[in-house]
C-alpha cells in the first residue's frame, strides 16, 4: 500500500528582524500537526523559510549598511537557530533567494504571461511597505495603514498586472465547491463576501528597486514580492511530489494573499491548488500589540529562557488559546501552566509511578485503567485543530492516574500489576503529548522503554527495569521584579541602540522624536539642539481630497520663508479659526507624503491621551515674531 502524503507549511517569514513569539506559535502548530501526522504514518513534508526580496528588505538593509543580501544572508542563521531551539522539525528551508526557487518562479510567470492573464500598465497607488502592498483609500484609517498603524506612501509606477478580476467566478466556486478551503468559517465567510464585492487587478512588477526576481518577459522589472513568495509552497514540492500542499497556515493578517491571489495565480498556471488554510489569530503582549519600539515583543530566546525549557513553551502556546481566535501572551501564565500542569501533574506521575517501579518492580495484565483515555477523541481534535481541547483530554487522563496511585496506596499495597497499569498508560500520554513536547516525551519513551509510534499505543508495555531518573521538569518561581527588570533591560538595550542609530544619522529625526514620545529615548542637550521650532504664522488653510481629518496649511516661518504642511486637526479646528494664528512649528522633521501632499514639518498642539482632543500651542505674546526660534 502506497504510504499517504501529507504537507504542511508555515509563512515565509520576512528576516528582516528575529522571529518573535507570533512567528513561534505559527511554527509550533506546523510542527505539532507534521508530528502528529508522522506519528500516524503518513510520508509528511513541513516546509518553513524565509520571505528575502522586495522593498521592506531593500529598506530594512539600507538602514543596516548592508546590501540586501548580505544582511539576509545575516538573520538566517537566527531563524534557524530561533526553530532549533523549539524543536522545529522541518524538512526544508525555503529561501526565496534560492535558485531552484527564483527559477519556478520565472517559469510559472512565463506560463501566466503567456496565457495573457499578465498586461502592462500604469499604477498609482497608496502603499504600505511593511505590508508590501497597496491599501485604497477606503481602507486606510486616516491615511494610515490598518495593520502597522503608518503613513501609506503614494507610488506610480509602470508596471505588470495580473488579471485577478477574471478569476472572481472561479474563485467564488473554489470556495463553494470546496467549503474547507478555509479554515475557520468565519475566515471563510468574510473572504467569500469581500470577493463577491469584485476584484481588482493587481500590480506583480516593480520598476523602482531591483531587489526581486526579473520577470523573463521584461528585465526591467522585479516581480512583486507576493507573488515571487506564495510560489515558495509550490517551488519546494515542484520536484518532490508532495504538491498540492495539505495544510497552509497563517495568520489572519494574511488570508487575502493566499484566498484569493494564490488559488487565482494557480488557475492561471494551471497548476493544483491547496487542500486547506489554516487561520489563527494574533497574539498580543501583555494586551498591546507585539512592537518592538515600544519593547512589548518577546523573541523565541527570552520564551524558552522564561522556564528553561522549551517543551514549555510549545505546550502552553498550543494549550492557552483557542486556534482561530486571538491570545494574549504574559510571562506569568506560561509559568504558572509551567508549575501547574507540566511539573506538578505531568512530571509528578512519571516520578512516582518510576520511583514506585524502581522499588516494587512491575507485572504484566491487562490495562483497565487505559480505558479512561479516550485516544479517538483525542485524534479527532487534532484534525479538527483543537489543540487545547485535545490537551486537556490528555491531562484529565493524567489527573485520573495521579489520582490512581493515591487511591490504590500502591506504596502500602506494593502492588506490580497496579504498577504495570500505570506504566502503560504512561506510555500512551508520552505518544499522544509526542507531537507537542517531543523531547520531554522522548526521556520518558527512554525511561520507560518504548518507542514512540501509533502502533505501541496498542502494544502491551514490555516489561523492564524502570528507574527513577531525573525531573523532567523543575519549578520555575514568577518574579514580577524580573519581568520589571526585563522590560527595563529591553528598553535600556533599545536605548542604546536607538542612541547609536542617531549618531550614526541612521534613524531620522522623526522616529526620534516618536521615540522619544513612547518613552524609550532620553533625550540628551545634544539631542534636543537638533530640533529646530520657530513661530509661524497660518496664512492659508485648504482641503485636501478624501481627507476629513487634515488641513493643508500655508505657513509663513519668517526668515525661512513659506512652508506648507498637513496637520491633523480638521475635527477640531474650522478654518476661520486658524487663518492668521501664531503656532508653534517643528521645522526640520523629514517631509512627508500625506494623501499626496508633501508635509514639511509638523505644528505642536497637545493632545489627551485617546486625540478626542487637540490643542494647538501657541506663543502667548503675540508680539513673537514669525520665524523666532523656540529654544
Ligand atoms: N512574508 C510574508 C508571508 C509570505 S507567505 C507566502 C509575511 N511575513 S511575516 O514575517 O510578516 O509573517 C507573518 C506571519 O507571522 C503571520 O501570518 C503569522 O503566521 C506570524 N505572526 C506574526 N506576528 C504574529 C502575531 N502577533 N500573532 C500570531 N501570529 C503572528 O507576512
Amino acid at each position: 500500500m502506497k504510504t499517504k502524503k501529507f504537507y504542511v507549511t508555515t509563512p515565509i517569514y520576512y528576516p528582516n528582524d528575529i522571529p518573535h513569539v507570533g512567528h513561534a506559535y505559527t511554527t509550533i502548530v506546523a510542527d505539532v500537526i507534521s508530528r502528529f501526522y508522522r506519528l500516524n504514518g503518513y510520508d509528511v513534508f513541513f516546509l518553513t523559510g524565509t520571505d528575502e526580496h522586495g522593498k521592506k528588505i531593500q529598506e530594512a538593509a539600507e538602514k543596516a549598511g548592508k546590501k540586501p543580501k548580505e544582511f539576509v544572508d545575516e538573520l538566517i542563521p537566527k531563524f534557524k537557530d530561533a526553530w532549533k531551539k523549539l524543536n522545529i522539525n522541518y524538512d526544508r528551508f525555503i529561501r526565496t533567494t534560492d535558485k531552484d526557487h527564483e527559477k519556478i518562479v520565472q517559469e510559472v510567470l512565463q506560463k501566466v504571461y503567456d496565457k495573457g492573464d499578465i498586461y502592462f500598465g500604469k499604477y498609482e497607488g497608496l502603499y504600505c511597505v511593511a505590508c508590501e502592498r497597496y491599501y485604497t483609500e477606503k481602507e486606510l484609517e486616516n491615511g494610515n495603514c490598518p495593520i502597522h498603524k503608518r503613513p501609506a506612501i503614494l507610488l506610480k509606477e509602470d508596471s505588470y498586472f495580473f488579471r485577478l478580476s477574471k478569476y472572481q467566478k472561479k474563485l467564488l466556486e473554489l470556495y463553494k465547491k470546496n467549503p474547507e478551503f478555509i479554515f475557520p468559517e468565519s475566515r471563510r465567510n468574510e473572504v467569500i463576501s469581500r470577493v463577491k464585492e469584485g476584484l481588482r487587478d493587481f500590480s506583480i512588477s516593480r520598476t523602482s528597486f531591483d531587489w526581486g526576481i526579473k520577470l523573463p518577459f521584461d528585465k526591467k522589472h522585479v516581480c512583486y514580492v507576493w507573488f515571487d513568495a506564495l510560489l515558495n509552497y509550490y517551488s519546494a514540492t515542484k520536484e518532490n511530489g508532495y504538491w498540492p500542499a495539505d495544510a497552509h497556515l497563517m495568520a489572519k493578517d494574511i488570508v487575502w494573499f493566499h484566498a484569493v491571489y494564490w488559488p487565482a495565480m494557480l488557475m492561471s498556471a494551471g497548476i493544483k491548488f491547496p487542500k486547506r488554510l489554516l487561520v489563527h489569530g494574533y497574539w498580543t503582549f501583555d494586551k498591546e500589540k507585539i512592537s518592538k519600539s515600544r519593547g512589548k515583543i518577546i523573541n523565541v530566546d527570552e520564551l524558552v529562557s522564561l522556564t528553561k525549557n522549551s517543551d514549555s513553551v510549545r505546550y502552553f502556546l498550543l494549550r492557552d488559546i483557542v486556534f482561530g481566535e486571538d491570545g494574549d501572551f504574559s510571562e506569568k501564565a506560561l509559568i504558572d501552566r509551567h508549575n501547574g500542569e507540566l511539573v506538578n501533574k505531568l512530571g509528578n506521575l512519571i516520578s512516582r509511578v518510576s520511583g514506585l517501579i524502581e522499588k516494587y518492580g512491575l507485572e504484566k495484565c491487562e490495562n483497565l485503567l487505559a480505558k479512561k483515555m479516550n485516544i479517538k477523541k483525542f485524534n479527532e481534535l487534532i484534525k479538527n485543530y483543537e489543540f487545547d481541547k485535545a490537551l486537556n483530554e490528555v491531562f484529565s487522563f493524567i489527573d485520573r492516574c495521579n489520582e490512581y496511585v493515591q487511591h490504590k496506596k500502591i506504596w502500602e499495597t506494593k502492588n506490580k500489576k497496579v504498577l504495570y497499569e500505570l506504566a502503560d498508560s504512561i506510555k500512551i500520554i508520552a505518544i499522544l503529548l509526542y507531537p507537542f513536547i517531543p523531547e520531554s516525551c522522548e526521556k520518558i519513551a527512554k525511561q520507560f522503554n518504548f518507542k514512540i509510534n501509533f502502533k505501541e499505543l496498542k502494544t502491551p508495555l514490555k516489561i523492564s527495569k524502570i528507574q527513577k531518573g531525573e525531573h523532567l521538569f523543575s519549578p520555575v518561581e514568577y518574579k514580577k521584579e524580573d519581568k520589571q527588570k526585563r522590560d527595563k533591560g529591553l528598553q535600556k538595550g533599545d536605548k542604546e541602540n536607538l542612541q547609536k542609530n542617531v549618531n550614526n544619522e541612521k534613524i531620522n529625526k522623526q522616529v526620534l522624536i516618536h521615540k522619544i514620545m513612547e518613552g524609550i529615548a532620553e533625550v540628551d542637550f545634544s539631542d534636543w539642539q537638533k530640533i529646530d521650532l520657530r513661530v509661524a504664522q497660518i496664512k492659508e488653510v485648504e482641503e485636501i481630497p478624501n481627507a476629513d481629518k487634515l488641513w493643508k496649511l500655508k505657513l509663513d516661518v519668517g526668515e525661512l520663508g513659506e512652508r506648507t504642511i498637513c496637520a491633523g486637526i480638521k475635527q477640531f479646528y474650522k478654518k476661520e479659526e486658524l487663518i492668521n494664528k501664531k503656532i508653534i512649528y517643528f521645522t526640520n522633521l523629514k517631509p512627508r507624503i500625506l494623501k499626496g501632499v508633501e508635509s514639511q514639518g509638523m505644528l505642536l498642539a497637545a493632545t489627551n491621551s485617546d486625540h478626542t482632543k487637540v490643542i494647538l500651542i501657541s506663543p502667548i505674546d503675540n508680539n513673537a515674531e514669525n520665524g523666532m526660534k523656540i529654544s
